[in-house]
């Protein structure tokens, strides 16, 4: 079979390798297709400090099941499925809170052990979820990111008196505004971002106001407006984010981060305990793969808004050269296998 493999920092190789096994309680996979992401420039760039070399990336993966390992139902052999990446423990202390996700074993498919850009990959036979025939297979590969939304808006409870704030307009501001807009019913959903295009995707993604923060200072913009934001998730992931949404939230707001930058930024207690303000922090998901597949069968959310680009496995480097350079075209790439 051929796989996506990073050697190591920056040396990308299509290899062939060895047909995988699927262990006890594992499942093989089919892959036929798969989503870039962020991260897996990452490894390839080597700034993912979690990463392991050599690597086959990939964690945002769709196929069918074409063999089991030992103690897993034959008849899953031929069911189209998504893999969850996170494989956990299933005893440590956040494996039994259900939060698998940062399970203390954790190992992350694509980051810590080989992933989907790959003809096949095994996984655990629970990771494997199945897809209705409803959902077709590009959307299927979509599932993965939008649990990461899920993931957060779990954790923060959006509601209908919500007033929304997305920072960040990428495949994670995306998807999130699409589940406050199609499965919360939050009414006002705000998104700055700094490149125009990326505020174009966004209303058609469901905002309902768009403020490009590189150009004006979106604090005074809002306090003109009399905005103040009831529920606010960071997607952009920059420090200074942070420090601005307590300052500029409403009291008794909840804000959501999902950024993994090592720099430190200034808060202050004085400014969330005055305003009793929640501060979440979401880390890929746990266990939400049933329930973003339950929106999508249900039509509550929209995989194709946010997909720009498809090419075959073995334009990998042209398709992450595009995905890292051009954000104003690019949103989503898939790979074909
Ligand atoms: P992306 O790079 O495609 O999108 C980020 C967007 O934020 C861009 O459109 C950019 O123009 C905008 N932006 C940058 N600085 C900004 C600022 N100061 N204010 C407003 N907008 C700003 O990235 P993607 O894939 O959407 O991921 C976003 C972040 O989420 C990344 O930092 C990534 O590491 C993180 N992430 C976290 C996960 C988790 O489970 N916690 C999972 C996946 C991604
Ligand atoms: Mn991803
Ligand atoms: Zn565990």
């Amino acid at each position: 079979m051929k796989s996506v493999v990073i050697k190591q920092p920056q040396e990308l190789v299509i290899e062939e390798r060895p047909l995988p096994q699927p262990a006890a309680g594992e499942v093989r996979l089919r892959v036929q297709s798969a989503g870039i992401c962020g991260s897996d420039v990452h490894i390839w760039r080597g700034h993912n400090p979690f990463a392991k070399y050599p690597r086959v990336i990939g964690h945002e993966f769709f196929g069918h099941i074409d063999a089991v390992g030992d103690g897993v139902d034959a008849a899953r052999i031929g069911e189209r499925v998504v893999g969850d990446p996170v494989v956990s423990c299933g005893h440590c202390y956040p494996c039994q809170v259900g939060r698998p996700n940062v399970c203390t074993q954790l190992q992350v498919i694509g980051v810590h052990r080989d992933g989907g850009f790959s003809d096949y990959v095994t996984l655990p036979a629970r990771n494997a979820h199945k897809v209705p025939e409803s959902i077709a297979d590009r959307e299927a590969t979509m599932i993965e990111p939008f649990t990461i939304a899920a993931n957060i808006c779990h954790q923060m409870q959006p509601g209908p008196l919500d007033v929304a704030l997305i920072y960040g307009a990428g495949p994670m501001g995306l998807t999130t505004i699409q589940a406050l807009a199609g499965v919360y019913g939050v009414k006002t959903i705000i998104v700055a971002d700094r490149l125009d295009a990326r505020l174009e995707m966004a209303r058609a993604n469901g905002a309902t106001q768009v403020i490009n923060n590189s150009a004006i200072d979106l604090q005074a913009e809002l306090e003109k407006q009399g905005i103040r934001p009831t529920l606010i998730v960071d997607a952009a992931c920059h420090p200074s984010i942070l420090p601005q949404a307590i300052s500029l939230a409403s009291p008794a707001a909840r804000i959501g981060i999902m950024g993994f930058s090592a720099d430190p930024c200034v808060i202050s207690q004085q400014a969330i305990t005055g305003k009793e303000i929640t501060i979440y922090s979401s880390r890929l998901n746990s266990g939400r793969f049933p329930m973003v597949i339950d929106w999508m069968a249900q039509g509550k959310i929209h995989p194709e808004k946010l997909i720009t680009h498809q090419f075959h496995y073995t334009d990998v480097v042209t398709a992450l050269e595009l995905f890292e350079k051009d954000q104003n075209s690019c949103c989503k790439v898939l790979l074909t296998f």
